[in-house]
């Protein structure tokens, strides 16, 4: 589906870099546990089943949209789904996040990953896409997703959330070619399963590099950003636009510009206007509150907004979102708010 069929089709036109009269407004993990309506659909099934239930995954996904008015809707998934596809026992662990009972350690464990056919091992995916299209009709565009080959990897290796990434560290240095060949594999995963989102219908996709953060400017350049680069140009030829979020830019953001895509979204550490001279021109910027503010005050919130959209001057491309997920325990008040003052300006 092309713009011209989207009645509100502001944040494709903020991709173009477009002059427009406010930023479009989509948050990260927009439908999420923060919403008592979110929480309802949870209580049906476990959240791996929610995410292969296209039916609940469209009714996530849709939620946002209809209680917030966000300018785009997100794909209710979870970057590990196509990781599972390629043979490792995902669970997700309440508090705890998910976890793989057979982590990727050794050549042998490099060797047993599969790549899978996306459309056999994740059709669930594309059929929840098809049906979220369905039921927005037009009213905003959908966001496609898939965590970089980086992040992914982190996962794969550590086995669960990590804080100092000591064990995917180890493989890059200590078994580069090991690396390597992992990386080949979860590269070939992300393209093929970001086609099969395409094909279903995505206006846009991001790739979220979520744990990047780790690792020092040159490290990033030579182990993570290529394969970054590769999904971009690989999947180029389909014209929708692209977004790559790092967590942890602010060492990174130089090289990002190289990653090939059209959106650059950055976390909160790094104001806009220092930013901005540090991005190409043609690039649009996407972010960057910091979740926290949600938890505080009006008053607080409306000064953080007010300095974001100063720090973005009349710089056109840009996009409004938070600098990493919205937390569980926003009030949704919040939320409702932020994206009042984003779409109608402070009174
Ligand atoms: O943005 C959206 O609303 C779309 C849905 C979405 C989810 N996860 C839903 C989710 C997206 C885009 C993701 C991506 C994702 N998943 C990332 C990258 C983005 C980021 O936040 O950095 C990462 C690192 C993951 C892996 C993951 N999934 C973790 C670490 C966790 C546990 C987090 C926690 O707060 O417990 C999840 C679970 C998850 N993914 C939930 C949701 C709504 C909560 C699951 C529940 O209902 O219990």
């Amino acid at each position: 589906m092309g713009s011209a069929l989207l009645s509100n089709d502001l944040f494709l036109r903020a991709c173009r870099r477009e002059r427009l009269d406010r930023p479009p407004i989509w948050i990260m993990r927009q439908a999420g546990r923060y919403m008592p309506e979110y929480q309802e659909i949870r209580k049906k099934t476990t959240f791996l089943g929610l995410c292969k239930t296209p039916e609940l995954a469209a009714q996530a996904t849709l939620l946002p949209i209809d209680l917030l008015g966000l300018d785009a809707a997100i794909l209710f998934s979870d970057i590990l789904i196509p990781v599972e596809a390629m043979g490792l026992d995902l669970e997700f662990t309440e508090h705890k996040g998910p976890r793989f009972s057979n982590p990727v350690r050794t050549d042998a464990d490099i060797d047993r990953l599969v790549v899978p056919e996306a459309r056999k091992a994740t059709g669930f995916v594309a059929d929840a896409v098809r049906l979220i299209n369905k039921r927005l009709d037009g009213r905003v565009p959908l966001l496609g997703f898939s965590g970089s080959p980086f992040t992914l990897a982190t996962y794969m290796v550590e086995g669960e959330t990590s804080k100092e990434f000591t064990r995917v560290k180890r493989m890059i240095f200590g078994n580069p070619r090991g690396y390597r060949s992992l990386m080949e594999k979860v590269t070939r995963t992300v393209i093929d399963y970001l086609e099969m989102q395409i094909e279903a219908g995505i206006h846009a996709y991001q790739l979220f590099d979520t744990w990047a953060g780790s690792l020092c400017a040159e490290h990033y350049r030579e182990y993570a950003l290529p394969y970054t680069q590769e999904v971009v140009r690989a999947l180029s030829r389909h014209k929708i636009p692209s977004i790559l979020y790092v967590n942890g830019t602010c060492a990174l953001l130089d090289d990002m510009n190289r990653a090939g895509t059209d959106v650059l979204s950055i976390d909160w550490r790094l104001p806009l206007e220092r930013a901005i001279p540090r991005v190409s021109e043609d690039k649009v910027l996407q972010g960057n509150l910091d979740p926290v503010v949600l938890l505080t005050t009006r008053n607080a919130l409306e000064s953080e907004v007010k300095r974001i959209m100063s720090g973005v001057g009349s710089r056109p491309g840009f996009i409004f979102n938070l600098g990493h997920g919205i937390l569980p325990e926003t009030p949704v008040e919040m939320a409702r708010h932020l994206v009042n003052i984003v779409q109608n300006g402070l009174a």
